[in-house]
């Protein structure tokens, strides 16, 4: 499904939707370039998760840990040369067993290591004639059964915005 949001704030609230229909073990996947919303969105979904501190982009580190109702594992790969390298530390036993909820920022760079059960998020920055400077295109792609219970949702929540 694709959303279109026209400011940050929108995007926290999706986040916050995507969140609380995570469970342990889930991973998302992110994708788009810089500046596009990423972190902004692992805000949101932080708050669905019942967590209090605010992710920020780990610049020196490839992953942080936030506890909440469930954990959040917030991996930002801008710095990876690939998934060899994300494994090689171990990054393994988060993503796939560690119970908690795994964010991953600039996921393009690690396509390989991703289960055919991730949700995928894609944001895109919009042609400047097509809508504000911070509207948003995020197209959301899951299992059919996540996604179609997550755009009920979401359609109540922010119902201009999906389609
Ligand atoms: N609709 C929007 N959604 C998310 N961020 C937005 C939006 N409009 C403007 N912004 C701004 O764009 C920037 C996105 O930054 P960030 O989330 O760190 O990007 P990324 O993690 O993708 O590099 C922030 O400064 C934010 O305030
Ligand atoms: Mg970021």
């Amino acid at each position: 499904m694709e959303i279109r949001v026209t400011d940050a704030e929108e995007t926290i609230k999706l986040g916050e939707i995507i969140g609380k229909s995570l469970e342990p073990g889930s991973i998302i996947a992110l994708r788009g370039d810089l500046g596009a919303g990423k972190t902004v969105l692992v805000k949101g979904i932080a708050r669905g998760l019942g967590i209090e501190d605010e992710p920020v982009s780990p610049t020196f580190v490839i992953m942080n840990v936030y506890e909440g109702r469930i954990p959040l594992y917030h991996f930002d790969l801008y710095r990876i040369s690939g998934a060899d390298e994300l494994m090689g530390i171990g990054a393994d036993e988060f993503l796939y067993g560690g119970g908690g909820v795994s964010a991953v920022e600039w996921a393009e760079r690690v396509q390989e290591i991703f289960p055919e059960y991730t949700i995928y998020i894609d944001i895109k920055i919009p042609e400047p004639d097509d809508g504000s400077e911070n509207t948003r295109e995020i197209k959301i792609e899951g299992k059919k059964e996540w996604v179609s219970s997550f755009r009920s949702t979401a359609e109540q929540a922010l119902p201009a915005s999906t389609r």
